[in-house]
């Protein structure tokens, strides 16, 4: 299958306009990462992300530019480290993944994960600068709870245009997204398929069964169909393909809701406790 046209569905959030499915790199090093970038793009991917901390956003680069598309058709996320907040270290840190993916922007720039040892309005003005300053197109945060998206808006006139959150049918993300929509933010889904969880689930599998989809593509068809953008990762050429067919099929009102009391508590997959007690460095 061809990813093609119908990976580039956007979502528009202040002025950005985010591909509904984008490629997650987290973990993907050296020769494969840059060649399943590549294989992505030249399948019809239009957004890679990544982040310093995945140590790999040279090789992002290299499968970019090996892939032939326009750099302007890309949209490019990295993110940064939170032992890298304070202001001149977060200038520093923005230039230093600039270089590595050989990029003169980011079209978002993330921070990774809240910090609460640096006043979020410090971070918030560095990170403006950033984007004044030409080196990323538009910003945004992850992991940011309710509270902390409300205290984001409230320190900074930039627009932040997304969340990037753990979201997939296990995980009740209900009030997160609530307030990206009040305040005209994206939503970006991470872990979407559950780090592969969702492959073997019994709903999922009946109800993909139905619509002739796998379990992972019901999973993402979720995400997408409430206008939350995915990034799936994948090490497999093979499964590029099969996680952006996602859009010739639609989950009917009461499958969706069938899907959604799939949430329980103790289904995060990613330790948030880590937010709670931070050891950045
Ligand atoms: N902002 C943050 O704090 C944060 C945190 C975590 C992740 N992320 C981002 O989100 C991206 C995605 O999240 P993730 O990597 O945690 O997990 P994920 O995308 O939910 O799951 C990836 C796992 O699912 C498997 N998989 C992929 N496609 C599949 C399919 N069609 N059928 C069955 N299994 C499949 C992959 O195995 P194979 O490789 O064998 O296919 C891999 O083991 C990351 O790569 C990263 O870019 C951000």
């Amino acid at each position: 299958m061809n990813a093609g046209k119908q990976s580039v569905l956007i979502i528009e959030a202040k002025g950005a306009k985010i591909p509904l499915v984008g490629l997650g790199t987290w973990d993907l090093r050296g020769r494969t990462c840059a060649r399943v970038v590549e294989q992505a793009l030249r399948l019809g991917y239009r957004h890679i992300d990544t982040a310093e901390m995945y140590d790999n956003e040279r090789e992002v680069g290299e499968g970019l530019r090996a892939s032939g598309v326009k750099r302007d058709d890309v949209f490019v996320t990295t993110k940064i480290w939170p032992s890298h907040f304070a202001p001149p270290a977060l200038e520093r840190a923005a230039r230093e993944c600039l270089v590595r993916l050989r990029l003169s922007a980011v079209d978002l720039l993330l921070l990774h994960w809240p910090n609460p040892q640096i006043p979020l309005a410090e971070t918030l003005g560095a990170l403006a600068k950033v984007k004044r300053e030409g080196l990323a197109r538009h910003i945004g945060v992850s992991n940011f709870t309710v509270a902390l998206i409300e205290q984001a808006l409230a320190a900074t006139t930039e627009p932040i245009v997304c969340d990037q959150v753990e979201c997939h049918p296990f995980l009740d993300q209900s009030k997160v997204i609530a307030a990206c929509r009040r305040h005209g933010m994206a939503v970006v889904a991470y872990s979407p398929i559950a780090r592969g969880n969702a492959r073997n689930d019994a709903v999922l599998k009946r109800i993909g069964a139905r619509h002739g989809k796998t379990a992972a593509q019901t999973c993402l068809r979720y995400l997408v169909q409430q206008n939350v953008a995915v990034i799936p990762r994948t090490g497999k050429i093979e499964r590029l393909s099969e996680n952006a067919a996602i859009f010739d099929f639609a989950l009917s009102d009461e499958e969706m809701t069938e899907i959604a009391a799939l949430a329980h508590p103790g289904g995060r997959v990613v330790d948030w406790a880590f937010s709670g007690q931070p050891n950045w460095d």
